[in-house]
């Protein structure tokens, strides 16, 4: 599914709409240019699991949590290579919410082992307008 959103807030909405058709145990994979919109994408998933804190990316930190209906854990593998294995679990995390990873394609293959996943490809088609390519893997 493809959708056009034409400023920040569009793509807020966008994502709060997939954010509804969430359950714990998804895997939102993220990925696109910098400055595309990713994190903003998280921001807006975040908004529709009803969690109030303020979501920054986790560039510096591997990962950040969020407590809202459910609990919402936001991944950046944007300076890595793989996904850090031996510092964090994947499956655990899963266990106990909906996980968001950003720059996911760094480690594509270890990824696409899970499902029920959405990939999210974003395009920026000019200074305020992206295309969001949506793709549900259940
Ligand atoms: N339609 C849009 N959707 C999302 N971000 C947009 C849009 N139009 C402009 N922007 C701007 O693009 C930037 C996206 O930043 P960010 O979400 O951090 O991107 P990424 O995480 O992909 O690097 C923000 O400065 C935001 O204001
Ligand atoms: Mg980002």
């Amino acid at each position: 599914m493809r959708r056009i959103s034409r400023s920040e807030k569009g793509t807020l909405q966008i994502a709060k709409e997939v954010a509804q058709k969430l359950t714990s145990g998804w895997l939102v994979l993220l990925s696109g240019e910098l400055g595309a919109g990713k994190t903003c994408f998280v921001k807006g998933l975040a908004d529709g699991l009803g969690i109030k804190e303020h979501v920054t990316s986790p560039t510096f930190t591997i990962v950040n949590q969020y407590q809202g209906d459910v609990t919402l854990f936001h991944v950046d593998l944007y300076r890595l290579s793989c996904f850090p294995e031996e510092d964090i679990s994947l499956d655990e995390m899963l266990k106990e919410g909906i996980v968001a990873v950003e720059w996911w394609e760094r480690d594509k293959e270890f990824f696409s082992n899970y499902r029920p996943r959405v990939e999210v490809h974003m395009k920026v088609l000019d200074e305020n307008s992206r295309e969001i390519e949506l793709k549900w893997i259940e």
